[in-house]
């Protein structure tokens, strides 16, 4: 399994020949696996500036709310697969400095890759973070995470379960509480699941 991510990686993402508007504006940030096959991914949005500079998923400010989400599901790195649903950073405004959400025509070009990141990793559970992973694994472009946060939904033969980005709180405060309780039942999940 971690052969097949790995060559995917490197044969695929990594020399990535996609059309696509971001191939070749930032460094690929593929996804991060442990050493041993998982049964649990988070997918993000894209990835930001200190993701493309560490290479890494989650590593920035979000990153840092996203590692309080594992501790309190009792889960560390080392637990579970992470990726985005765009493996290049989006930017906007002078000389690209600020991150913006991915376009339709990025989402399209890069849906590949997740589809076979799930493909490979094969899950049981995908925890979506945010509105971007929602829509995309649900194939609706106007799902809302306010409204399907806590939802349970199947990709595949996958579980699917939506949060809220872990960015959100940054900028909407009253956010953690919802977090927290959808946090709540996805451990009771986690924990039925093993
Ligand atoms: N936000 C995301 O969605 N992904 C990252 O990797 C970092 C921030």
């Amino acid at each position: 399994m971690l052969d097949q991510l790995e060559k995917l990686y490197q044969d695929e993402l990594l020399n990535c020949r996609i059309d696509c508007p971001l191939r070749g504006t930032t460094t690929i940030v593929k996804g991060h696996y442990p050493e041993q096959p998982v049964n649990i991914a988070f997918v993000g949005e894209a990835p930001g500036a200190r993701e493309t500079e560490l290479g890494q998923p989650f590593v920035g400010m979000a990153g840092s709310n996203f590692e309080d989400f594992l501790k309190s599901l009792d889960l560390t790195r080392n637990d579970v697969f992470i990726t985005n649903t765009v493996k290049c950073r989006p930017t906007v405004g002078f000389q690209g400095r600020k991150n913006r959400a991915p376009y339709s025509s990025e989402l399209e070009a890069c849906s590949y890759y997740l589809k076979r990141e799930m493909e490979i990793t094969d899950p049981k559970l995908i925890i979506t973070l945010g509105n971007v992973p929602l829509r995309q694994l649900l194939k609706d472009k106007k799902a809302s995470i306010t409204h399907w946060h806590g939802t349970l939904f199947f990709y595949g033969r996958a579980k699917v379960f939506p949060i809220h980005h872990p960015g959100a709180i940054t900028y909407n405060r009253k956010l953690k509480g919802v977090i927290a309780e959808d946090l709540k039942v996805l451990k009771k999940l986690i924990t039925l699941q093993k």
